[in-house]
């Protein structure tokens, strides 16, 4: 049985290198980190990554209410747990946060501890494509964020959370799309889809969508932008220090993506899907 992604260690290595960075460039104005790790949804009035994360955060909660008491849900891919302990402080829910990696799950803990909601929340390290942990029909609400981009095989991930999910549950995704991954940069790790392909793997699935936005508009060129200023103007390390190399290297990503953008090549999708009742 596998249970290892391909790329596993890969991954590790990646968010190693990128976490420090990250976690700066999506500090508040008053410092407040925001635990999360994407690119935001940049509504009007958004005035760094943080605000845009929070604005994303409030489209999903939005997407998956109602939530009700005692209702028990998975976070896929929960990162540093940002989301999973902001949507245990607003809602009365018990949470799994469910990521590949070890590291991420710990950090994700101690958040919760700190926001005092670690007594609803249970993390369990594995892979989202063999969700074997989960029994058929036992969860009330799914959400993942940004983090199928790592998935080889995304058909498995959607048959798996069709799998778990009670029928008539919710799920909400939001991750990148690609129409053309021939002219991304820095391919190695990613796996986009195209908006057609994520639309065929939820049909195949047998999930029903609810309600779908593509926020792209709302995602690339505010945060290359944000990420240059950044970088220019916050970043309080000196050139050639490895953040600053991190920071050089994600605008270097983030170009590349509002460049495709701008062609109509890439998009971010968010869907709101259902399991048939
Ligand atoms: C970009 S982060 C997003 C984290 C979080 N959803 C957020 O928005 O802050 C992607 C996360 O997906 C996790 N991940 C990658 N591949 C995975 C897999 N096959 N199964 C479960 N989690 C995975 C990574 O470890 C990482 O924590």
């Amino acid at each position: 049985m596998k249970s290892k992604p391909e790329d596993s260690d890969q991954i590790n290595q990646f968010y190693q290198w990128i976490r420090g960075y990250l976690a700066d460039l999506s500090r508040s104005a008053e410092g407040e980190l925001s635990h999360a790790i994407n690119f935001g949804f940049w509504e009007d009035g958004c005035k760094n990554l943080f605000d845009a994360e929070m604005a994303f955060f409030e489209l999903v909660l939005d997407m998956l209410s109602p939530l009700k008491q005692g209702d028990h849900g998975v976070e896929i891919g929960c990162g540093i747990g940002g989301y999973a302990v902001r949507l245990l402080e607003q809602s009365p829910v018990q949470l799994t946060c469910y990521d590949l990696l070890e590291e991420h799950l710990n950090l994700t803990r101690q958040f919760a501890e700190t926001k005092s909601v670690a007594d609803r929340l249970r993390t369990i390290q594995g892979n989202s494509m063999e969700m074997n942990n989960f029994s058929d029909n036992s969860l009330d609400f799914i959400y993942c964020v940004e983090s199928s981009f790592h998935y080889d095989e995304k058909q498995k991930f959607f048959n798996e959370v069709q799998r778990v999910l009670k029928p008539g549950a919710t799920f909400v995704y939001a991750d990148i799309s690609c129409e053309d991954v021939s002219k991304i940069t820095f391919k190695s790790g990613n796996h986009f889809s195209a908006k057609s392909e994520l639309d065929a793997y939820i049909k195949n699935a047998n999930l029903d969508i609810v309600e779908h936005r593509d926020i792209g508009g709302q995602v690339y060129r505010p945060l290359q932008e944000y990420t240059e200023y950044f970088n220019d103007e916050l970043l309080d390390e000196p050139a050639g220090s490895s953040k600053a190399k991190v920071g050089k290297y994600w605008d270097l990503v983030l170009n590349n993506y509002t460049k495709l953008f701008n062609k109509g090549l890439m998009g971010y999708q968010v869907y709101k899907v259902r399991k048939p009742a």
